[in-house]
């Protein structure tokens, strides 16, 4: 019977009189429920079991009796039929105790019962923070537990444990947590210095409402740091990074930035702060806030960190408690929390976000050593690829993980790549666009980082909204086509692509 039940010897649970396969084989007429059995685990017998029964824990320190989730209030009778509909149910604190659920529960209240006026009111003096205090939950835009959980629980993958200063707040999408970042910060008379080559929706933000804003930015080629130096003026409080950049792949060296900013600190200036979307590599590739003078770490969890293409997320995550409060402010007063059920499925991504990582990279470089060598593709960016313009630098930067899964896994270079395709402008274009169409396994589609193969072309799609001599500058060419490499078999995934690629001139 153990075995059958799967379990081991230690742990084996013998049922007595009668066993459970007498009970299986119960007439249906007679409720499951209702046959008596008993256990016993490890030679103690453990119960008769009694559904519901309310237990009393006195007993146990710090847990007490009480009820089960979801009883009524105490005289629950004598309220009217609409008060038990519409609010008669408590969740104690006894029931959350007792729970103890391995995964995140997901909490789904907008508001909480506070224990008394005074309780309210402190909850409402408090100066804005990631967390909350132990103190409780006053309402959800302020912060929540399942949001909460989710937020320690990616901050421990960016190295901000419960000891460290800073901590990660969670928004309803990347874009609100890159526009959370900038106006946590940004004021009108400031200025900031940003990539040509960054996600559209960031460039569009900065065009379309940071200078209405009367925020100054100036675009930079983010491969070169002495790029960045140039453009620093005395107002300039952010410098924005995104490695790897969207779509191109290339890097942008996080150290060297930060030492130019310190060195502009150095001359009297406010030191500005310096933020990385390092959406493409996530935390198991580039821990941002391990790179000296790198403050913020933004990304969008749409991608890799929710994993399957189900959720709108972002993260912001920081070293500095100033910037955390300014920006639980921001969620706060702007209102874009991520919401209960999303945080939830974030917090579940992160569970297998080392093992995903590892499979994108090792898809990604087989496709991408098979585009390098294709005759029909004319350049392929890969950072994981030696001839990545800024191979070098990704060895040193993609970390794998950290040493530990370096030593035993090797090092991945995550999934995203860009590729483009040969023959003039308007060739290359024409075949590009047939590409995607006769891709079978791959899917046309925007977005990136979840468990199916995506591709698009960043020129007239993610990146459209950029204007095409800033495209240009920052490397993004018209051809261009990108790829976010799924965990699909690599043979499917690579004969997909060879049949795509071998039949683009075909109408
Ligand atoms: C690098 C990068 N940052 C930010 C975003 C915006 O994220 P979201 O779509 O979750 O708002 C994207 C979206 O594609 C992205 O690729």
């Amino acid at each position: 019977m153990s075995s059958m039940l799967g379990l081991g010897r230690r742990h084996s649970l013998r049922l007595t009189s009668p066993p459970l396969r007498a009970s299986l084989s119960v007439p249906r007429s007679v409720p499951f429920r209702s046959v008596p059995f008993r256990s016993v685990y490890n030679g103690r017998d453990v119960y008769p079991v009694r559904p519901f029964a309310v237990q009393d824990h006195s007993d146990v320190p710090g847990v007490g009796s009480g009820v089960p989730v979801g009883t009524p209030r105490p005289g629950w009778k004598r309220y009217g039929y609409e008060t038990r509909c519409a609010s008669v149910v408590k969740v104690s604190d006894y029931a959350v105790r007792r729970v103890k659920a391995l995964s995140l529960p997901i909490v789904l209240g907008s508001t909480f019962e506070l224990d008394d006026s005074k309780h309210g009111a402190r909850l409402h003096e408090k100066a804005e923070a990631p967390y909350a205090d132990g103190d409780g939950y006053v309402y959800a835009r302020w912060g929540s537990p399942t949001n909460e959980g989710a937020a320690r629980q990616l901050a421990a993958l960016e190295g901000i444990g419960p000891d460290s200063p800073g901590g990660c707040m969670l928004f309803s999408s990347g874009m609100a947590a890159i526009t959370g970042s900038l106006s946590a910060v940004l004021r009108a008379g400031d200025h900031m210095v940003a990539p040509f080559t960054v996600y559209g929706g960031t460039h569009e933000f900065l065009v379309e409402f940071a200078q209405h804003w009367g925020i100054e930015y100036t675009l930079v080629d983010a491969t070169n740091p002495e790029s960045y130096a140039a453009a620093l003026k005395p107002n300039t409080k952010v410098v924005y990074t995104e490695s790897p950049a969207n779509p191109t792949c290339r890097l942008t060296d996080l150290e060297a930035v930060a030492r130019v900013v310190d060195a502009h600190a150095a001359l009297g200036h406010a030191r500005p702060w310096v933020m990385c979307d390092s959406t493409f590599a996530t935390p198991f590739h580039q821990r941002c806030l391990e790179t000296a003078g790198v403050d913020v770490a933004i990304h969008s969890a749409t991608k890799y960190i929710g994993g399957h293409s189900d959720i709108l997320a972002g993260a912001v995550t920081s070293n500095s408690p100033e910037f955390m409060h300014a920006i639980a402010k921001v969620q706060k007063l702007m209102g874009a929390p991520l919401a209960p059920l999303e945080s939830f499925l974030l917090a579940r991504g992160l569970r297998t976000l080392h093992v995903r990582m590892e499979r994108h990279g090792a898809n990604a470089m087989e496709v991408a050593k098979m585009l390098d060598a294709h005759p029909m593709i004319a350049q392929t960016f890969y950072p994981g690829l030696p001839s990545h313009p800024d191979h070098a630098l990704a060895k040193k930067i993609f970390t794998s993980g950290g040493d530990k899964c370096l030593a035993r896994r090797g090092q991945s270079f995550g999934g995203m790549l860009a590729f483009i395709v040969a023959g003039d402008a308007d060739t290359s274009l024409r075949r590009a666009a047939r590409l995607c169409e006769r891709l079978k396994v791959v899917t046309l589609a925007v977005s990136l980082g979840g468990t199916e193969s995506l591709i698009e072309h960043p020129a007239s799609m993610t990146h459209a909204m950029i204007p095409r001599a800033d495209r240009l500058a920052g490397g993004l060419q018209d051809g261009l086509i990108r790829i976010s490499v799924g965990l699909e078999d690599t043979d499917d995934l690579l004969d997909d692509l060879r049949q795509a690629i071998d039949g683009c001139d075909e109408q």
